[in-house]
Parts: C-alpha cells; sequence; structure tokens
C-alpha cells in the first residue's frame, strides 16, 4: 500500500457522499441545508478559507450565506449578527473564521453561537459534550484526521498515540477523539522535556504546532504512522514559497509506515468535514433522521 494518506481523495469522496446527502435532505425538508460563514476584516489567508467554504458548499447542494465585515466592526453588531443567524431557520451551520480583530473578544462571540448551529465545534458546550462521549459537533480538522486514521486501520484500539500541541482547535479536540477511539494518548507541547523521546514511543504521531518540518524521521518509531496538521509557508528561493508541515516529510517518509504529505494531506480534510458537519446539524435541526455511519 502506498505510504502516503491521501486526504484530497477521500475529502473528494466525503465530499460527493454529502452532496448526495444534500440532495436527499433538500427532497424531504423541502429547503437546502445552509451553511453561514462571517468574515471580520481581510485577512488574505482568512479571504481564501471563506471563498473556498463558499464555492464547496455550494457544489454540495447546500445554501452559502457569507456575511463580510469590515475590520472595524463593534463587537455588539457581531454578536447582533452571530443572534440574527442563531434564529434563522434558512440557516443549520455558523462558521466565524478566525482569527477576528484584536478587539473583538474571540471567546465572547463563539459563546454567542448556538451549540447547534456550531459546525466549527469550538463552543464549549460542544468541547464538553466530546469530553464527555455526548453527541454535538467536533472540531473539523482532528475530526478529518480521525476519519483518515479509520479509513487506513479500522480499530485504533490499545495504540499508543503522541499529539504534539495542545490547542483547543486541534491539540485537545484530537486527544479527547483518540481516547473515545481507545488509544493510549499523550499530549506533548512547547514545555514537554525529551520531545524526540516522547515521540519514538508512538504507533501514531499527529503533529499540531505550526512550526516548519519540526518533526525528524530519527524521531519516530520505525512503522508509525505520522499525521501532519502543520500549514507553513516559507521561503523557497528567488522570491518564491512552498508550503511545508510541521513535519519533515523527507526524513520522515522513509521511517514513517504511512504519512500525510503537505499540501493534499489533512489540509483538504476540513471543509469536507465542516460540509459534513452542516449536513448533520441540518438533520438534527429539522428533526429528520440520519444515519452518520456512512459520514
Ligand atoms: N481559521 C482557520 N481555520 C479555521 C477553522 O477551521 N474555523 C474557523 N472558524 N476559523 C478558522
Amino acid at each position: 500500500m502506498d505510504k502516503r494518506i491521501d486526504g484530497k481523495a477521500f475529502a473528494e469522496g466525503l465530499r460527493a457522499r454529502v452532496a448526495s446527502i444534500a440532495a436527499d435532505f433538500e427532497g424531504r425538508a423541502g429547503r437546502q441545508a445552509g451553511l453561514a460563514v462571517v468574515l471580520v476584516g481581510e485577512d488574505p489567508a482568512s479571504q481564501v478559507y471563506v471563498r473556498n467554504k463558499g464555492k464547496q458548499t455550494l457544489a454540495c447542494g447546500m445554501a452559502s450565506f457569507e456575511h463580510k465585515l469590515p475590520a472595524e466592526t463593534p463587537e455588539a453588531d457581531l454578536l447582533a449578527l452571530v443572534e440574527q443567524l442563531n434564529v434563522d431557520p434558512a440557516v443549520d451551520g455558523i462558521l466565524v473564521q478566525l482569527p477576528l480583530p484584536a478587539h473583538v473578544n474571540e471567546s465572547k462571540v463563539i459563546a454567542a453561537i448556538n451549540p447547534d448551529k456550531d459546525v466549527d465545534g469550538f463552543h464549549v458546550v460542544n468541547a464538553g459534550r466530546l469530553a464527555t462521549g455526548l453527541p454535538g459537533f467536533v472540531p473539523c480538522t482532528p475530526l478529518g484526521c480521525v476519519m483518515l486514521l479509520k479509513d487506513r486501520f479500522g480499530s485504533l484500539a490499545g495504540l499508543d498515540a503522541v499529539v504534539i500541541g495542545r490547542s483547543n482547535i486541534v491539540g485537545k479536540p484530537m486527544a479527547q477523539l483518540l481516547i473515545a477511539e481507545s488509544c493510549t494518548v499523550t499530549v506533548a507541547h512547547s514545555r514537554t522535556r525529551d520531545l524526540p523521546e516522547v515521540v519514538r514511543r508512538a504507533d501514531i504521531v499527529v503533529a499540531a504546532v505550526g512550526r516548519p518540518e519540526m518533526v525528524k524521521g530519527d524521531w519516530l518509531k520505525p512503522g508509525a504512522t505520522v499525521i501532519d496538521v502543520g500549514i507553513n509557508r516559507v521561503p523557497a528561493g528567488e522570491g518564491k514559497t512552498r508550503l511545508v508541515g510541521d513535519v519533515d516529510f523527507a526524513s520522515a517518509a522513509p521511517v514513517a509506515g504511512a504519512i500525510t504529505p503537505v499540501p493534499g494531506g489533512v489540509g483538504p480534510m476540513t471543509i469536507a468535514v465542516l460540509l459534513r458537519n452542516t449536513i448533520v446539524a441540518a438533520h438534527r435541526n429539522a428533526g429528520i433522521a440520519l444515519d452518520e455511519s456512512g459520514l
């Protein structure tokens, strides 16, 4: 089997399944499932994400509501918009693109989102549901990583997993998901002592630190599975740039048993899982049963 885990191909398949379910939903509910995306300011990376989200939402047969607000939008106006989306029956999922401008309290805005429309899984209610094993919404990137792992290996039970990074968006939910899959989980971070030695114990390594090519091949147990969440733009000479992960692919690939490339690994999964979460939200909000096992 190819060592490379092809997230691009898996994401395409997932989007096709979502599109088929979305068509069925439209027939049953008499309306399309809808995703609202809120972008505040002009961060170039965020603009690219939001454009891609909008395009892929439409391509899956769902309605896309984009709200682009100026960087100086007062926090109160943003909270009022979130409240309007919370009560709008055409909106099943709400995503407020992060980062928000410095004058806006991100936690306050996320807390204002109806947890049952929180398709990003960032609300504390959804973090709590994940931690306690209740149905809710799980952050898209870590859920995508677990989907890739389960697709490759079936059961993950009993495997040693090391998650490098402890963010609320990736590291912590990733650890929760791996615990739920019966892995033995270690969460490493910037203060971890002897990180290479910790990583060497792992059957599964998830790198989510945002440091270009930090994890080296000689840190890995031979045959380990490497999931690289990093997307770092680095200089490539002659004024050009290239994308690299948090893993040094050149040294890691010969040692690993399986590895996600950057680009084309975890990256394409995030939006596909967002669309998956949105169609799930639509069914829950409309009170229509959905077999989530194929999703
Ligand atoms: N900024 C970068 N990635 C994400 C994401 O997945 N969701 C949101 N809301 N903002 C982001």
